[in-house]
């Protein structure tokens, strides 16, 4: 069982994520001890003191399962061991009992929408209609005319059905044809997971990061989702995907009993559960986190947005106030392009993506920073040929993919950046020396100490996440500011420096560039593209 009896970072009925900041994983691309150029649970546990020293408490580890890796791990063929690729449950049980030493809870990645059609439930599955796990997975007929039961796409290309030729059925699957999807209305698969979640909680996880939670069940009738918007016959499948209202194959309603029953069950080891919840609006978000369900949702639009602050300010005040503290806010992941990249490259972007984020950092929940956001990398450079992400290679390079946030996380300059003795598994350019861990925790110029100074002020004044927040007025649409008990923050995205009368004398406790704003007073201007924390002295 996890030990959490310690692990209170506030008193009181306080759970013991609360006011912490979470740091993301990618497992493939963190450290690799072993030399075979993909990352593993050694190489991790060998840089914990990193994330630890940031200022993290909470890491999130992408899926370690044994998996055949067409999409990278997210394809699991068995919940309950560990690739060997990634190491053993050993490993996973030193990484955890390392991980507390350093005051860092561990959430293990859970992958319940679809399995990997190698996993032997899959196996039995598709041997026969009569098989017992037939009914773990979605058989339907063909349409009329032969084709898809009906018109669901998957999210990486194609229609979600593929064809059994033996049993003249088609599977569902929201992804890949190797991801078929769990028929989550089916008794046995919801108690499966039971055990799964109980095992690792045993193993010494604090909690899960829950893949697409708001998938898993489906309308029982398969009905044909509307189409919204029509698409070139070339677009992308992210495009195509999102050219339907997706209103039978995502976030049905009873959805969210699945959760409720996972917290019963993970309840008496005081386990995390952060969903990936990927839904039309904040309200439909907030119902994952009712009480006795999830205890927060990522929100994703941030780490997809281009740099449109207007639009940035709206969707992050919207989300929040739909969810004041529910939200695990993100400005990057290992499924968008870096923020850095996408809000203008080089300084700009580093300059907007610490702005950006110090903003969501100020709006509650528990954000999570991805590796590599804290050294303010833009996307690796690849060639084409060497891009591994199925989004990529299954449309025939008609969408990027998701390869320019996954490359191996710099540590030192020179070979692989110390990654890797052997060749990375995505063979990206080597990043200079001054993106690597070792230069900028040497320069405290270096974003890496922005990144650490923001979760430290965070961290001194709780106020600033835990007090309920009041929106200060204003005649921008392309700023925000807020007071929080004996805070206030100024979250200037806009190009013009923007003043702002907190009410009384504050002091500047957190700036997102060094001339962001005048220190100790109540009348504060803060500078195009820059955010500011404030506490009250008067
Ligand atoms: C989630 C993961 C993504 C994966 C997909 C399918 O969105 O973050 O990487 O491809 O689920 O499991």
């Amino acid at each position: 069982m996890a030990d959490n009896s310690s692990a209170g970072v506030a008193p009181g009925p306080a759970p013991w994520w609360s006011g912490a900041v979470g740091y993301e994983v990618y497992i493939r691309s963190f450290a690799d001890s072993t030399g075979d150029g993909v990352g593993d649970l050694r190489g991790m546990e060998a840089h914990l003191d990193h994330i630890a020293w940031l200022g993290a408490r909470i890491v999130w580890i992408t899926p370690f399962m044994p998996s055949p890796g067409f999409d990278h791990g997210y394809d699991v063929s068995d919940y309950c061991d560990i690739d060997p690729a990634h190491g053993t449950l050993d490993d996973f049980r030193r990484l955890v009992d390392r991980a507390h030493e350093l005051d860092l809870r561990v959430l293990v990645d859970l992958v319940p929408n679809h399995t990997s059609s190698a996993h032997p439930w899959f196996v039995d599955a598709i041997s026969s209609i009569d098989s017992a796990h037939r009914d773990w997975y979605h058989w339907a007929d063909p349409a009329p005319d032969g084709g898809p039961p009906n018109n669901w796409v998957s999210h990486f290309g194609g229609p979600a059905w593929t064809l059994d030729p033996t049993s003249g059925q088609y599977y569902c699957h929201l992804f890949l044809p190797e991801q078929p999807d769990l028929n989550w209305s089916n008794p046995a698969v919801v108690e499966a997971f039971d055990d799964i979640l109980r095992f690792w909680c045993e193993a010494g996880a604090d909690g899960f990061r829950i893949d697409v939670a708001h998938s898993l069940r489906k309308h029982p009738d398969l009905l044909d989702n509307p189409v919204v918007r029509t698409v070139d016959p070339d677009a992308g499948p992210t495009a195509v995907f999102e050219s339907f209202s997706h209103d039978h194959d995502l976030d049905q309603d009873d959805n969210i009993e699945i959760f409720r029953r996972w917290r019963q069950v993970t309840e008496p080891y005081g386990a995390m559960l952060v969903g990936e919840v990927n839904v039309p609006t904040p309200e439909r978000s907030a119902r994952y986190t009712a009480p006795g369900a999830l205890d927060t949702v990522f929100y994703l639009r941030p780490a997809w947005a281009d740099w449109e602050p207007a639009t940035l300010v709206a969707m992050l005040r919207t989300m929040h106030d739909a969810d004041p503290n529910g939200v695990s806010w993100t400005m990057n992941s290992h499924d968008t392009s870096r923020s850095v990249s996408r809000f203008g490259g080089g300084d700009l972007g580093r300059r907007r993506s610490l702005a950006a984020t110090a903003f969501e950092f100020a709006l509650g929940g528990v954000p999570f920073l991805y590796q590599g956001e804290e050294l303010g990398l833009v996307d690796a450079t690849l060639d084409p040929g060497d891009r591994a992400d199925p989004i990529w290679t299954r449309n025939a390079g008609g969408e990027a993919g998701r390869d320019g946030s996954r490359s191996a996380m710099p540590w030192t300059p020179g070979p692989a950046n110390g990654f890797s003795s052997g060749t990375p598994w995505l063979a990206a350019a080597e990043r200079p020396a001054d993106e690597t861990v070792a230069y900028q925790r040497g320069s405290t110029e270096a974003p890496l100490h922005a990144y650490r100074a923001l979760i430290a002020a965070r961290d001194a004044h709780g106020d600033l996440h835990a007090a309920p927040l009041e929106w200060i007025v204003l005649e921008r649409d392309d700023a925000a500011a807020g007071r929080r008990g004996s805070c206030a923050f100024v979250a200037n995205l806009g190009t013009e420096p923007l003043t702002v009368d907190l009410g009384c004398v504050h002091e500047v406790v957190f700036a997102s560039a060094p001339e962001a704003v005048a220190a100790d007073a109540s009348v504060v201007t803060v500078a195009p593209e820059s955010t500011a924390y404030f506490r009250r002295l008067s």
